[in-house]
């Protein structure tokens, strides 16, 4: 098992990354202390994994709320629900909140848990990839309003993190890929050296290779760790952790939410921020090769055949990481060198969306 710890003085927390945590009842007893908790879930992570978990706490009050699955349920209904709960099994101030599942119902339930009674703790238990790398970590909270993801939130860390590798063993492929795209993102940004490992490990990645996942969980970890402990409410570096993201956010939009996962869009998002880049002259055409033959090799998508141009600058203008009406896109100024360019040139981002297949 690998302790890290994400310092941010009196709100500092451990992220705890191993196989089979959710089996050891020593480590989730030390973790979860309060007498009420309550798991917020999802219907298929629910069944693979709840028994496990409060089978550990009999001795407990626990009360649960099992989601319908997906983006849609990222909503102020399911935070209703989750508040009903809580009011009617009179929980108290003291009571802990456990995210079992993806970033779905991790951000739902750090904002619920940010909510109730003006904040009570909760624990990430995440269960896919992507919240094991990114969401589940740095205190981003929210729900969706019917006009825009996240747009109701807030900045609400958890007492701890704790990421089981072996629940990873039933996701899909395509959200295993997804995932990837945010550790590819990590290396791209910060740290060179974790790239070039990323570059001989894909596979092993794909294969659930047991050491090769725990390296690469703890350091996206480490390294979004050390950006959230730099600028726990972005206002300046943190937005490094953005890199692909204008361009991805735009990808799901024009396509509607849910043709492309989010780590997809983000995927084709980092060849697009690459590709901006060598057209700036700051990064080498071989070092965009590298980035599009990882990207590969994770089973990402490296093309936007036939999505519109002009649609996506469009949405790109509309992103909320736009700052007093201008653009800010994350570039690289090498492979571990992620920088922020204001105002990119409209004519640039056109050329790079038409390289990677849009019309
Ligand atoms: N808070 C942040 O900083 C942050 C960062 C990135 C993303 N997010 C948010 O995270 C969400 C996306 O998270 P996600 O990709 O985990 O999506 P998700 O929670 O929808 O999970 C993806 C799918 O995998 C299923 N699943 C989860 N664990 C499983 C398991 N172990 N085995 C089998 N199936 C499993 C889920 O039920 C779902 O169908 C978005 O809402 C996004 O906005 C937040
Ligand atoms: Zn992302």
């Amino acid at each position: 098992m690998e302790t890290l710890q994400v310092a941010l003085d009196e709100r500092s927390y451990p992220i705890l990354i191993g196989p089979d945590l959710l089996t050891d009842g020593t480590i989730l007893r030390a973790h979860i202390q309060a007498a009420q908790l309550l798991v917020v879930s999802n219907e298929v992570v629910a069944p693979l994994f709840l028994d496990r978990l409060t089978g550990r706490f009999t001795d407990r009050h626990v009360a649960t709320v099992i989601l319908p699955d997906g983006e849609a349920h990222k909503s102020l209904e399911s935070f209703s629900q989750v508040m009903d709960t809580l009011v009617s099994a009179r929980f108290h101030r003291d009571c802990c909140v456990v995210a079992l599942g993806g970033g779905v119902v991790g951000d739902l339930a750090g904002f619920a848990a940010a909510c109730y009674q003006r904040g009570v703790d909760y624990v990430q238990i995440p269960t896919t990839l992507l919240a094991q790398v990114d969401s589940s970590v740095g205190g981003k909270t929210a729900v969706n309003h019917p006009r825009g993801k996240n747009l109701i939130g807030a900045f609400y860390q958890p007492r701890c993190v704790l990421a089981d590798t072996n629940t990873l063993k039933t996701l899909p492929p395509r959200e295993l890929s997804a995932g990837l795209a945010e550790v590819i993102k990590y290396g791209l940004i910060l740290d060179g050296e974790f790239f070039c490992w990323l570059e001989d490990h894909i596979a092993a990645l794909r294969e659930l290779e047991p050491h090769a996942l725990r390296t690469a969980i703890r350091r996206s970890c480490e390294l979004k760790a050390l950006i959230v402990a730099e600028d726990e409410r972005e206002a300046g570096r943190r937005a490094l952790l953005n890199l692909g993201h204008t361009f991805g956010h735009a990808i799901e939009a024009a396509t509607g939410y849910g043709e492309w996962l989010h780590g997809e869009a983000v995927g084709a998002g980092l060849l697009l921020a690459a590709k901006f880049a060598a057209r700036s002259g700051t990064l080498s055409d071989a070092d965009v090769a590298r980035i599009e033959s990882v990207l590969k090799a994770a089973a990402l998508p490296t093309s936007i055949d036939g999505l519109a141009a002009e649609q996506l600058l469009d949405l790109m203008a509309l992103d909320k990481k736009t700052r007093r009406g201008e653009l800010r896109l994350i570039t690289l100024t090498g492979i571990g060198a992620g920088s922020i360019v204001n105002n990119p040139p409209r004519h640039r981002l056109m050329e790079v969306l038409k390289d990677c297949g849009a019309v």
